[in-house]
Order: C-alpha cells, then structure tokens, then sequence
C-alpha cells in the first residue's frame, strides 16, 4: 500500500511516498540522500509528544543520530522571531549545505522550516514529513514556503523544494476528526478544481475514508498530491495555472481575517465553505449549473463539515466588510480581484472579471 509520487521539477525534482509505516522506514529511505548520518529535525511540541520518537527509531534502523528542536504549535509560530530562531539553531547544530533538515509537522511547521532551510547557507536541502492531512495533500509538495507578517499570512517566503516527502498516513490516525476533515477541504478542492471523476469518487469513499479506511486514504492523498505535482510541474512559481489551487481561498481568506484567524474557522474549513461560495458566484455567472453548487454543497454537508456562513459560530462582518477583506488578499493584483471560478465540477479557471456587485449579492445571500 505504497504510493509514489514524482514531482518532475529538473534538477529539483523529488519523490512523495504516501503510505503507512513511512516514519518507521524513513532512515532506509532518508539515508541516499544523507554524507553523513546525522540529521536536524525541527517539529512542535504536540507532534513531536505523537512522533518524534517514532521518526528516532525510524532513524536508528540505518545509523541515523537526530538532533531535535520543540517549536510551539499553531500559526504564531510562523514568525520573524521564529524563523531566526530556527535558522541561528540549524547554524548551531552546525548544519551545513550538504546535510539535510526534517520538517515533522503540519503547514506551519512545514512553510517555516522550508523558509529557514531555502536562507541557511542560501539554501540546504530537507524533508518534508506532513503530519496533518492538510500538509500531505498540499502544503509539504510544492516548495511555497515563508511566514507571516504583521500585514498578512505569508508575505514573507520563497520557492524551496523539499528533497524527500514522506506523507505517512499511518500519522493521520492521530488527528481530531475535526483537523481531518480541515484537511479534507482541501482534498475536496482537488476534485471540485480539475478531476469529476475524483468528486464522485470522494462523494462515494470519502466517509469511509474519514472512518478510518487505509486503502481509501492512500488513494486519496495518491490523487491530490498527483494533481498538485501535475500543476506545480506546469507552473512552479505561480505565474499562471498554479493560482487554480486557490480555488476558495479569495473567500477563505476574507472568512479568516473576519475571524481573526481562529478556532472559529480552520484554514481547511473555509477552503470548503469559499469552494462553495465560489460555485454559487460562478451559477450566477451563467458560467455553471445551479445544481453544481447544490451538489457542492450537498458533499460537504454529507461530511458533517461547515458548510455556509452560518456553520461558523459568532458574528460575522457584513457583505461590503467581506468584500473588503477579500481585497487585501495577495492574490490581488493591481488592485483586481482575481477569481477562480468554475464551469463545472472539475473545471476552474482564474478570472478577473467579476462585477462586484455580484460578489456582493452572493456574500449578502450568504449572510441572509
Ligand atoms: N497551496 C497553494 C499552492 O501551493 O500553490
């Protein structure tokens, strides 16, 4: 029940094995890549309670001596003050160009160790181990790394290629169910951006593969991690087709400044409710069918995921503060709204052509 993925980026391609049991191999597979048996892992402190022995044992099969260091958990950590103190503890562990860092966690572990290894020595090589469902499907595969800013989340960053990713899905185990099924908004979004096929296949395995089903989940992390090599490998830096990745996010990201970037609503969570939205704004664009987003909509209910503004607990901002808030995304682009809307399940494109006032209509509906 292994998977491989290739990511065929030239001199900075790379393998993503998905699977279970990978930390327990992870020395046989980390040792090609290693001069000396020694490597620098940087996790937080839940997953490293979970893990971080785990990948030691992993490790010790092939000789390999870790050295570790304990961030604490959640998106704060992905800061200025942490990115030096990170890269000043690779540079005190005498990490040098040709040894490899670990990223064991989820996207905020993952964005800003890549970030401190894309600076170190202008550029060491490491190993992306996602440990949410969330990192495996999208954040560990692609190179997008860096921190936030007092002006926003990640504005500060750089392409860096991870060398290695080991998606173990034996670690998915221990999440919440409600992380999980964050995570799964974005494996949703794989089905909804560019593959029908792989939306019915979710609309009929996904709730097993929430319950727990091995199989299912190989193969759901194997399809979204292939689509995403598929448009990386098209479009590494984001000049073009890469942006179809954001599908939901423009509302996403207005929901999470909305909400303060809170427990209220996880990043996956509003990646499915802006998936929604996002089919809603395109029907009444005449570009889809309406019964696509009631279809949308019907799957990620089904799930037991957010799924309107309602689903999200508190007050909201109303529809021109969204809209506002939706400006201050940097996706923007000379001050457009850039937009990925569909023409069906399956089949988004990048637009700035969207009247505002529909966008308001849809937001003002939504909040009604
Ligand atoms: N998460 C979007 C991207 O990697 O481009």
């Amino acid at each position: 029940m292994r998977e491989t993925v290739h990511v065929p980026l030239g001199t900075r391609a790379y393998d993503v094995l998905i699977g279970p049991g990978l930390l327990a191999e992870s020395g046989t597979l980390i040792a090609p890549f290693l001069k000396r048996p020694r490597v620098a892992v940087v996790t937080e402190t839940r997953v490293a309670a979970l893990h971080l022995e785990g990948l030691r044992a992993g490790l010790a099969q092939a000789g390999i001596d870790l050295v570790s260091l304990e961030l604490p958990p959640g998106e704060a950590t992905k800061s200025w003050a942490h990115l030096g103190q990170v890269t000043e503890w690779l540079l005190d562990q005498k990490v040098e160009r040709q040894d490899m860092v670990i990223a064991l966690g989820g996207g905020v572990i993952g964005d800003l160790v890549g970030f401190a290894c894309a600076i170190l020595r202008r550029g060491v090589r490491f190993v992306q181990v996602p440990t949410s469902l969330l990192a495996q499907v999208d954040s560990s595969v692609g190179g997008k790394t860096g921190i936030n800013t007092a002006q926003g989340k990640n504005l500060a960053g750089a392409f860096h290629q991870p060398s290695l990713v080991l998606a173990d899905t034996d670690v998915l185990d221990t999440l919440t169910a409600r992380d999980f099924l964050a995570g799964y908004g974005e494996v949703v979004k794989y089905g909804l951006l560019g593959d029908a096929a792989f939306f019915d296949w979710l609309d009929e395995n996904a709730p097993a593969m929430a319950q727990g089903d091995m199989v299912l989940r190989v193969e759901a992390v194997r399809r979204s991690v292939q689509m995403k090599a598929d448009i990386v490998t098209r479009d590494e830096t984001e000049q073009g087709d890469r942006a179809l990745l954001n599908l939901g996010h423009t509302f996403c990201h207005a929901l999470e400044a909305a909400t303060g970037y809170s427990d209220r609503l996880l990043h996956g969570e509003g990646v499915a409710v802006g998936c929604a939205l996002a089919f809603e704004l395109s029907a009444r664009l005449g570009l889809c069918s309406q019964e696509d987003p009631s279809r949308v909509r019907a799957h990620i209910k089904a799930m037991g995921m957010k799924t309107d503004l309602a689903d999200i607990p508190g007050e909201l901002p109303d529809a021109a503060a969204l809209l506002e808030l939706m400006g201050q995304d940097k996706k923007v682009v000379a001050g457009t709204l850039n937009f990925v809307l569909v023409r069906g399940i399956g089949s988004a494109f990048v637009t700035s052509d969207v009247p505002r006032e529909v966008v308001l209509g849809v937001l003002s509906d939504a909040l009604a």
